[in-house]
Formats: structure tokens, sequence, C-alpha cells
């Protein structure tokens, strides 16, 4: 079935300028664009589109992380999208991830990796919701 899918590429893929990279990746692969800004995470959106992170020990470096510059946030439509997304993605250690995946091949990091997919049509839900109030 046609999903969507949230996508953030995170402050990290700015910063190194793979912004366009990895949105090739997606588009190659024969996803859709939706919707896309360039914008910051504040706090309270950070709490929010982590909640399930906030009492976990690695949240208050990736809450800096994350809130230390721009990022993009998409939303990607396709066939079963968020896990064709998921599975570009790669796992969440880049040092683990596997080599053809965005992570394994241009992350060193398990904070630092690069980009965020939704990880259930639930979530997907409730992350586009958060990131793009306005889309029908
Ligand atoms: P993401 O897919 O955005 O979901 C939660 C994020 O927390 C994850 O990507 C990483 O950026 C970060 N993360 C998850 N586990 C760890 C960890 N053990 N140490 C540091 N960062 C982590």
């Amino acid at each position: 079935p046609v999903e969507r899918t949230l996508v953030l590429i995170k402050p990290d893929a700015v910063r190194r300028g793979l912004v366009g990279e990895i949105l090739g990746r997606f588009e190659r692969k024969g996803l859709t664009i939706e919707a896309m800004v360039l914008r910051g995470m504040d706090a309270a959106l950070a709490d929010q589109h982590y909640a399930e992170h906030v009492d976990k020990g690695f949240y208050p470096p990736l809450k800096d992380f994350m809130t230390g510059g721009p990022l993009v946030a998409a939303v990607l439509v396709g066939d079963q999208a968020i896990e064709v997304v998921r599975t570009l993605t790669g796992a969440t250690d880049g040092r683990k991830a596997a080599p053809g995946t965005i992570r394994g091949d241009l992350s060193l990091s398990n904070r630092e990796n690069l980009v965020h997919a939704s990880d259930s049509a639930d979530s997907a839900k409730r992350e586009i919701t958060l990131w793009f109030p306005d889309l029908p």
C-alpha cells in the first residue's frame, strides 16, 4: 500500500553538505517528496518528537545535537514507504550499519547518524502531524 513517512535530514547532514546526496537516494528509489522544509528543531519540539526517548541517558546530548542547527524535514510517499525508507537509512549506529545504506556509507556515529525515519505507521502519523500540521 502507498504510505507516507516522515524523514529528518539531521543537522550533521546539513553541516556536511549531504542533503542532496541523501534526498537523491530517496528520489532515485522512486519515493515522492510531498512536503519539505529547512528549519530548526527547538527544545519543545525535540521533547515531543522524541517523547519515547526523553528519559534515556542518551537524550540530553541527542537533544543538543538535534537543536544545534538547521535540519530538513520531509514527508516521503510511496509503496511501503515506511519500511523502504528505514531500509535505505540502515541501522542506528553508523559504525554497524550495512554498506549501501545511508548511515552505512556516510556515518561513523551512533548519534550523528544523518537521518531520522518514522519506524511504524503510528509514529509516521504522529510525526507528520507534529512537523506538518497543515498537511491535509
Ligand atoms: P533516530 O532514528 O533519530 O532516533 C533516536 C536517535 O537517538 C537515533 O536516531 C540516534 O541519533 C540517537 N541514539 C539512539 N541510540 C543512541 C545511543 N545509544 N547513543 C547515542 N545516540 C543514540
